[in-house]
């Protein structure tokens, strides 16, 4: 059992003194290694508790070696809160189930050489166009790429802490209208449909949000923008874009390469994330099993 320096990573509002796994960071900005559980089991209340005070003092947990099906998945993830269904579609109309895929394999098993859904690619919080948008989102690796593929992080709560007291004066009152089909656009995908547009109206949110758990504060930004509503529209662009810049420099990121087995799991509360299309699409297949539990309304 290794001891953790309480308070060693900002933000550590309630880490306990010790875990009852090792752990090892990963990265001087965020993330930690959790070293031991095996996450096909049923866990007990004591280590679903330091598996949550892991996540929010590090923002990224990750557990190599796990081998879990889709039940396996969803009764771990389900330690958490409850699983939010996925809004997208299949092709066939179909919602996804709550424990879906992320991958570039058809359903026959052929691999698709192109993206299929451009918005994952982009920097966003999941789900930050819903009134309840998602608090951790997991994603377990069944089959990843030889090189390339990884999930990108961009630390939300130290890229906020950095900004000069001007600036967070001038955005501590701001909201920000995210919007699933202005993210469409700027993504390069096809147009929203009217039911599209139905089903996914614009959400307004603050555009510096406090951790419901932790209470620190973290900017909530991502490529659903679409407006800040008070200010006029080419001031609220230049204001997103010059904070989305400095958010996603790489003295705020870590970019997680996958194995096969890595059980990852974030806070969307403290991060933006997108996946990396840099690998060979068409020859390497990258499959990740995901669950996602829902979160609060932003404040
Ligand atoms: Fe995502």
């Amino acid at each position: 059992m290794q001891q953790v320096q309480q308070g060693a990573t900002s933000g550590a509002q309630s880490a306990p003194a010790s875990y009852p796994f090792d752990i090892q960071r990963i990265s001087d900005v965020m993330g930690a290694e959790i070293i031991g559980p095996d996450l096909s089991q049923p866990i007990d209340a004591a280590m679903k508790d330091a598996i949550y005070a892991a996540l929010m003092e590090h923002h990224v947990v990750v557990f190599r070696d796990q081998s879990m099906t889709r039940e396996e998945q969803g009764r771990f993830a389900g330690n958490y809160g409850e699983l939010e269904n996925h809004v997208g579609r299949l092709r066939n109309g179909e919602r996804y189930p709550t424990i879906n895929d992320i991958t570039n394999r058809t359903p026959e098993g052929e691999l698709v050489p192109k993206l299929v859904n451009r918005g994952p690619y982009f920097w966003h919080s999941d789900k930050s166009y819903h009134e309840i948008p998602s608090a951790i989102t997991m994603l377990h690796g069944i089959e990843v790429p030889e090189r390339g593929g990884e999930t990108e992080f961009a630390n939300m709560k130290r890229a906020y802490e950095v900004l000069s007291p001007d600036m967070k004066s001038r955005i501590d009152d701001l909201k920000v209208v995210h919007s699933w089909e202005a993210n469409r656009i700027t993504v390069g995908e096809t147009p929203a449909t009217e039911e599209q547009k139905r089903e996914r109206p614009p959400m307004t949110h603050p555009m510096v949000r406090t951790h419901p758990q932790t209470g620190t504060k973290a900017l909530y930004l991502g490529t659903h923008f679409d407006h800040v509503p008070g200010l006029p529209r080419a001031e609220g662009d230049a204001l997103v874009a010059e904070l989305m810049d400095h958010a996603t420099q790489p003295q705020f990121r870590y970019d997680h390469t996958w194995r096969v087995g890595d059980l990852v799991m974030w806070d969307n509360c403290s991060l933006m994330h997108r996946g990396s299309f840099d690998y060979d699409m068409a020859k390497q297949p990258r499959v990740l099993q995901r669950t996602v539990i829902i979160g609060t309304k932003p404040f």
